[in-house]
């Protein structure tokens, strides 16, 4: 038998297993990077980037701008400075603070709900009310368009989901007639504002179908809230049907110049149930001090931006009739102009931000194939002039 050295074998065994590791970390990589490059080549690349020296900002979702407001600030620092930098815990130990029970109650107020609960995010609100609550006998209609929080969390959902076409009543209703006495529960899932389109539903025709077929509607008020309604409270408050929405989600990281989210009820057990079962809540550290006061003061602002409010619809119509691309049907903030190629796109986004203006380049997957657009969203803190600029800096291009 032949001698052999320990430390011969620990060195073999060493190299070689650091061979396997190394060329199974070369897999792996080659396999991120083939996915990376097929997105280059195919001009949807995303990286991020710190955009400087842009005198206007129209890519925002601060529809009054109210992340320098100094009283949101001042919110921001009281709240900082009574309770800590952050909420220490989740919300279920000792996360949630005096100042989280004062926003809800704020926003219950503000939307008249009875029921809710704060989340981290608008993202995770969404994954928590459409993973959890949905159940293996129901059915979840969603409209197409519906944002990717929303979406992706109905694959882990065990309810069965389908689309119905873009804000199409129609075919909404011929699904629930369908539908209806197979299923315990049937949930129907939309935004308010559309947050690539600018759109958003018949709201009103969409309750008056509760009442030949139930369901429960669930309704994301993320680009409505603030915008919409006499007192802000959202496309709900404006169409009136605050009462027959039975869930409303919206994040306080837009118009609230904040960052979080709440999900809001008619019937306590819809909040019992996800304070129970939703570990987006239950197992995350609760948003900070610092954002609960900042998105309490900017409600107490919104509320009474009446005019502010008229102004940004008044400024969505002037630039719609300048664009001339169809009729102005809907006036929301939210402008796309659709161009179809990314790569132009992306061009015509530097463009403009030659020029000062930063605007949004979305392209697939976040828009459906061949509807590169830019997304251009106003604030009221602008006006007809800047507006001006911009249709003769995008009727150039056209031009060439
Ligand atoms: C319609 C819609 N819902 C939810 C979200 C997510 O909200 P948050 O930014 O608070 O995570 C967004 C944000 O882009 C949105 O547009």
């Amino acid at each position: 038998m032949g001698s052999f050295d320990l430390k011969d074998v620990l060195y073999h065994n060493f190299n070689f297993s650091n061979h396997i590791q190394n060329s199974l970390t070369k897999k792996f990589i080659n396999r991120l990077n083939q996915d990376l490059n097929v997105r280059r080549e195919n001009h949807l690349y995303r990286e991020i980037k710190l955009y400087n020296g842009y005198q206007h900002n129209l890519v925002s979702n601060d529809y009054f701008q109210l992340r320098f407001h100094p009283k949101v600030i001042a919110g921001a620092k009281t709240a900082c400075e009574k309770y800590g930098s952050g909420s220490g815990a989740s919300p279920l130990l000792s996360g949630f603070l005096p100042c989280h029970q004062e926003l809800l109650d704020e926003i219950l107020n503000w939307k008249q709900k009875s029921f809710g609960m704060l989340f981290n995010s608008g993202f995770v609100a969404n994954q928590a009310v459409l993973k959890h609550l949905p159940g293996k006998n129901d059915l979840v209609l969603a409209d197409r368009l519906i944002h990717h929080s929303i979406a992706q969390a109905l694959l882990p959902c065990p309810a069965k989901f389908k689309r119905y076409s873009h804000l199409d009543m129609i075919e909404l209703e011929a699904l629930l007639q369908k539908n209806c006495k197979n299923y315990d529960t049937i949930f129907v899932v939309t935004e308010s504002v559309f947050s690539m389109d600018g759109d958003y539903p018949d709201l009103k025709a969409l309750v008056a179908m509760k009442k030949k077929y139930p369901f429960i509607l669930v309704l994301d008020e993320a680009h409505g809230t603030g915008v919409f309604g006499e007192n802000g409270g959202g496309l709900a408050e404006e169409m009136n049907v605050l009462d027959e929405v039975d869930i409303t989600i919206g994040t306080l990281g837009k118009a609230l110049a904040s960052m979080g989210a709440y999900v809001l009820a008619n019937n306590p057990s819809i909040i019992n149930y996800l304070t129970n079962q939703a570990g987006e809540y239950i197992y995350s550290t609760f948003l900070p001090p610092s954002q609960v006061g900042a998105a309490l003061e900017s409600i107490k602002l919104i509320r009474t931006f009446g005019e502010r409010r008229k102004k940004l619809r008044s400024l969505s119509k002037y630039f719609q009739e300048g664009l001339k691309q169809k009729p102005v049907e809907f006036e929301s903030p939210i402008i796309p102009i659709v161009i179809g190629d990314p790569q132009e796109t992306l061009e015509l986004r530097n463009q403009l931000l030659s020029h000062g203006i930063l605007v949004g380049a979305v392209r697939p997957p976040t828009v459906p194939a061949d509807s590169s657009r830019l997304r251009i969203s106003l604030h009221s803190k602008i006006d007809e002039t800047l507006i001006d600029e911009l249709l003769k800096l995008l009727d150039s291009w056209k031009k060439n």
